[in-house]
């Protein structure tokens, strides 16, 4: 089975788990702190702040920039469920706005002017399968309008300029990631003052941690908001480190998988569209194409999986699934709906070699051709 993705472990990562047990030292620590200070520099910030998941990392994110009960929030409707969840936690509303265009699945200005209104205070842009939105267009929509502005991040670890437009922007290292901590997330922001409140906010608004008090540094602690037990471990800290260090030249070869992708399915299948013409300056964390408008998916990802491919929709739109549907009656998403009903997501992950890519091709344009 070619798989859609894969974590890449080995023994770089068993030695840093292994250094964290011999430590005796499990929760946050130096290890989070130094895979923070790692991740910062990767992005081109001064400081960053680990959390338990990219969810926590945005519900953090919001909470902290002061996003309040009924407050809008613009969002694509084209995305993991997550970055609306995040939404609902705070009690706002998120507005569920439209992709660009096939071609372009990220969120679209045009729609986002047109849904914004006295009562939108944030827009989240979310980099769909690694692939960075124009940030500084979304800083000048945002600020003509007084919006907080946040990146969901969770496809793009080291993308170039991901997290330095933005108030604040959340990453995420889940296992099917372009980098692993397991379960794990990283939040960037502009301001210090709200990286701290972040920082603050990650376990429940305390003074001090448990290893401040441990090492004598503190004897007590003050709680001064309601905050939230979205803490990162030693382990993972430890774990993330390692796969940082890996993470540019992950990146580059899921690049150079994504661009023979386009090269074969331009010579082999040019009725089956890769979104986002451009193939550099991105983290390429998935392979998405867009079949034909006449294509039976479901059949197609049947057929793949019994040739033993893998593959994967990104995403069902936020308002098709039963929990939304009464929330969001009747959306209009013309383009999201569209895309959302002809993607289709291959196998991609730094494992895979040439021969794979050929063969993940070579099984779709017989079902596509079959069809
Ligand atoms: C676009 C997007 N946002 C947020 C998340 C949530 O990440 P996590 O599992 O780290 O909470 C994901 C995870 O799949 C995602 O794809």
């Amino acid at each position: 089975m070619i798989t859609l993705c894969e974590p890449t472990l080995g023994e770089a990562e068993k030695q840093a788990l292994n250094a964290v047990i011999d430590s005796g030292w499990l929760t946050m620590g130096n290890q989070v702190k130094a895979f923070e200070r790692a991740f910062a520099t990767l992005h081109q910030m001064e400081d960053a702040v680990a959390v338990s998941s990219c969810t926590a990392g945005l519900h953090l994110c919001l909470a902290a920039l002061g996003i309040k009960p009924g407050d809008e929030i613009l969002v694509p409707a084209l995305t993991f469920a997550a970055t609306v969840n995040a939404i609902l936690y705070v009690n706002a509303a998120p507005v569920l706005t439209d992709i660009e265009s096939i071609e372009v699945p990220h969120i679209s200005l045009d729609d986002a002017r047109s849904k914004c209104t006295s009562r939108t205070r944030a827009v989240i842009v979310m980099h769909y399968g690694g692939y960075p939105a124009d940030m500084q267009e979304w800083r000048t929509f945002a600020d003509e309008r007084g919006l907080k502005l946040i990146e969901d991040a969770a496809h793009c670890p080291a993308a170039k300029d991901v997290g330095r437009f933005s108030d604040a922007a959340a990453f995420s290292f889940f296992s099917n990631k372009n980098m692993t901590t397991a379960e794990g997330g990283m939040v960037t922001a502009r301001e210090p003052a709200v990286l701290e409140h972040i920082r603050l906010l990650r376990s429940h608004a305390m003074t001090s941690g448990t290893l401040d008090r441990h090492r004598g540094r503190a004897y007590t602690y003050d709680i001064t908001a309601l905050g939230y037990n979205y803490r990162m471990d030693e382990l993972r800290a430890a774990l993330g480190l390692a796969q940082l260090k890996q993470l540019p030249q992950w990146n580059a070869r899921r690049q150079v998988l994504a661009d023979l992708y386009r090269h074969l399915l331009n010579i082999h299948l040019p009725q089956v569209s890769v979104p986002f013409r451009k193939s550099s300056g991105n983290t390429s964390h998935i392979m998405p194409v867009v079949l034909p408008e006449t294509a039976d998916r479901e059949k197609i990802m049947i057929e793949l999986y019994h040739k033993g491919v893998q593959s994967s929709i990104h995403y069902h739109p936020i308002h098709l699934f039963s929990y939304y549907k009464k929330m969001f009656p009747n959306p209009v998403l013309p383009q999201t709906e569209k895309f959302a009903a002809r993607e289709l997501t291959l196998p991609l992950h730094p494992g895979l070699n040439e021969n794979d890519i050929d063969r993940v091709v070579g099984a779709l344009s017989e079902s596509v051709l079959h069809d």
